[in-house]
């Protein structure tokens, strides 16, 4: 059973005593409501690792002020509980006062893949990611992370830090895992009435849709139409639904791989999801 810690410095003493040892560990970041997507993540680390420590912490400074971080699901002791098969040698759950001590004035400021898309809806979410990030990389000095694709821009945030501030940690992304009918696995599913699950489908739908129309040859406009037509026939607010370059979120080339991106809202409930679309050049 995994040990679960709450102080940093014994977090800390504890990777680098297995990396002292010899030992690979591998560090799964997340804010807990633990579901088969973040298993995943486990799984990878366990398979590419000798250790394997996962972080729960519901990370304040990640959220807006209207955004959901008082109602967002904390069930630590179920997610233990997920975890148990798993191969997990630490749980670490800092309390807020250890991630940010009284008079903390550091932020870590992403520009680049952060300005575009959630880094205009959410105003400062990227600077809370990748602050927390950096943090927990310095209490848990693992050789890799691993992060899931689904949040895709996140993904790029991290990658884009790690390489400018030269933290010496290998990024992996894992890929989104899905319910059976292609909805994308995340802790707010559980926020959708049952009416609203039925409409969420309509998220990856587009992505589906977004898929056919790069292969047939449509344009990048007529792409975003077709996505944005699925989503509203499902009555889905729209946030963004784009087809842009998959590394630097700048408009598409057909030499480079490119992703669809979409996110709206459906009620109180906010969807993400995206779907890499290779280069039209390779094809
Ligand atoms: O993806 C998440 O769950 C969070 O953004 C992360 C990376 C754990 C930082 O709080």
């Amino acid at each position: 059973m995994a040990e679960l810690i709450r102080d940093p410095v014994v977090m800390r003493e504890r990777v680098l005593a297995a990396r002292g040892a010899g030992r690979r560990v591998g560090f799964v970041p997340t804010m807990g409501a633990l579901h088969a997507g973040h298993v995943s993540l486990v799984e990878r680390a366990g398979t590419d690792c000798d250790d394997v420590a996962v972080s729960i912490f519901v990370n304040p400074t990640q959220f807006g002020p209207h955004e959901d971080f008082d109602r967002y699901p904390r069930p630590l002791q179920a997610d233990c509980r997920l975890l148990e098969p798993h191969r997990v040698a630490w749980v670490f759950a800092p309390d807020a006062a250890a991630m940010y001590p009284p008079g903390n004035a550091t932020q870590v400021v992403v520009s680049g893949p952060a300005a575009p898309f959630e880094g205009v809806i959410r105003p400062g979410h990227f600077a809370g990611v990748a602050t927390v990030v950096l943090t927990l990389f310095q209490m848990v000095p693992s050789q890799a992370a691993y992060f899931g694709a689904k949040d895709w821009q996140q993904t790029r945030v991290v990658m884009r830090m790690v390489r400018d501030l030269a933290v010496p940690i290998e990024i992996v992304v894992c890929p989104t895992v899905r319910e059976p009918d292609g909805l994308a696995m995340s802790s707010r599913n559980a926020y959708l009435s049952d009416t609203e699950r039925t409409r969420a489908v309509a998220v990856s739908e587009s992505l589906i849709r977004a898929e056919e129309g790069w292969r047939s040859g449509r344009s990048v406009a007529e792409i975003e139409a077709a996505m944005r037509e699925t989503l509203e026939r499902r009555g889905i607010a729209i946030d963004y639904a784009a087809v842009v370059d998959a590394e630097s979120l700048a408009p598409p080339t057909p030499d480079a791989d490119s992703i669809a991106l979409v996110a709206g809202r459906l009620g109180s409930t906010r969807l993400i999801d995206n779907r890499l679309l290779p280069a039209r050049a390779a094809r």
